[in-house]
C-alpha cells in the first residue's frame, strides 16, 4: 500500500505547490510610478510550458480598475538567455518596445518588490519563493530580437554603457562569479538609485561616504 501512497503523495503535493507559485498576483510596484507620481499595478504569472519558463506581467499605469484589455501585456521567456516581449495586448501579437526594457532588466527577471500592505500573507509567501528562483538564476543575458520600431532593448553608446566599476557592488554585478548578477551600467542608473535609495544594494551593510559620492558621480554622467 504505501509503495502507492508515497508517489502519490509526491505528486499531489508539487501539483499543488506548482499551482500556487503559478497562479498570478497582483502588487502595486514599489519601484515603478507613472510620469505624475501615481502607483502602478503589476499582475506577475510564473509558468513552465513546453519546457521553458515563463514569466509574464499584466501593467496598468491607470488603476486597478482599468478594464483588462486595456493593461500592458509583457514577458520574458527563459531559453538558454532571455527573450524580452512586448505584446499589443488587443491583438496579442509582438510589438515595439515601450521603453528599452535593460534600462531595468539588466539581468533577466526582476525580484518582485510589492509597495507596503499591498498584498496579503499567501501572496508574501509566493513573492518570496519567486524571488529565490530569480536569485538562482544566476547570470542572464538576453537575447536581442529582431527590432520592431525606434525603441531598442538596450541603447548603444559608449556613454550608456559605461560599466559601474565599484567594488561594492561589482563584487556581484560582474559576468563571472558564481551567482553574478551581470556588470551594471549607466543606463541603469535609475533602477541603480532606487535599489541603493531603498537600501536594498548594496544587500549588506551600507555604503560610505565616499562610495556614495562615486556613485553619484556615475550617475550624473563624470
Ligand atoms: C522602469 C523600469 C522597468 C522597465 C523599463 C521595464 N521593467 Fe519589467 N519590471 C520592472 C520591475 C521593477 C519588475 C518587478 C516587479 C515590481 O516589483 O514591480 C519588473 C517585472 C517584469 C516582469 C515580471 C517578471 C519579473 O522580472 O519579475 C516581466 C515579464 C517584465 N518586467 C518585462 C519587461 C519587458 C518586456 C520590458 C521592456 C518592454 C520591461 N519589463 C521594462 C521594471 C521595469
Ligand atoms: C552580495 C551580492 C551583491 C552586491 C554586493 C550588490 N548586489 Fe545588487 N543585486 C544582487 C542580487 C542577487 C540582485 C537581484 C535580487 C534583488 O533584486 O534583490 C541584485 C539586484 C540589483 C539591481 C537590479 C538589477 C538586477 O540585477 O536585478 C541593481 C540596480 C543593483 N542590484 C545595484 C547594486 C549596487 C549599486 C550595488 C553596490 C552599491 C550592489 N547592487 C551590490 C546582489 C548584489
Amino acid at each position: 500500500m504505501m509503495k502507492f501512497l508515497v508517489p502519490v503523495m509526491v505528486i499531489i503535493m508539487g501539483t499543488t505547490l506548482y499551482s500556487f507559485l503559478s497562479s498570478p498576483i497582483v502588487i502595486e510596484s514599489a519601484e515603478s510610478r507613472t510620469v505624475d507620481g501615481k502607483p502602478v499595478f503589476n499582475e506577475i504569472q510564473w509558468k513552465m510550458s513546453g519546457g521553458k519558463e515563463i514569466w509574464t506581467m499584466r501593467q496598468s499605469h491607470a488603476g486597478k480598475t482599468l478594464p483588462k484589455k486595456n493593461w500592458d501585456s509583457l514577458s520574458i521567456v527563459m531559453e538558454d538567455k532571455a527573450k524580452f516581449l512586448q505584446f499589443d495586448p488587443a491583438t496579442g501579437k509582438r510589438m515595439e518596445y515601450k521603453v528599452s526594457c535593460f534600462m531595468c532588466h539588466s539581468n533577466g527577471p526582476r525580484a518582485i518588490r510589492p509597495a507596503e500592505g499591498s498584498i496579503g500573507v499567501l501572496d508574501q509567501v509566493k513573492v518570496s519563493l519567486l524571488n529565490l528562483r530569480i536569485k538562482l538564476y544566476g547570470r542572464v543575458k538576453a537575447e536581442i530580437l529582431p527590432q520592431i520600431g525606434e525603441t531598442p532593448f538596450r541603447h548603444e553608446g559608449k556613454i550608456s554603457n559605461a560599466p559601474l566599476e565599484l567594488p561594492r557592488c561589482t563584487k556581484c554585478h560582474n559576468e563571472t562569479s558564481f551567482f553574478a548578477r551581470g556588470t551594471l551600467t549607466r543606463q541603469n542608473s535609475l533602477t541603480i538609485n532606487f535599489m541603493v535609495n531603498k537600501e536594498h544594494m548594496p544587500p549588506l551593510g551600507s555604503l560610505s561616504f565616499r562610495e556614495r559620492q562615486y556613485l553619484e558621480n556615475f550617475m550624473n554622467g563624470f
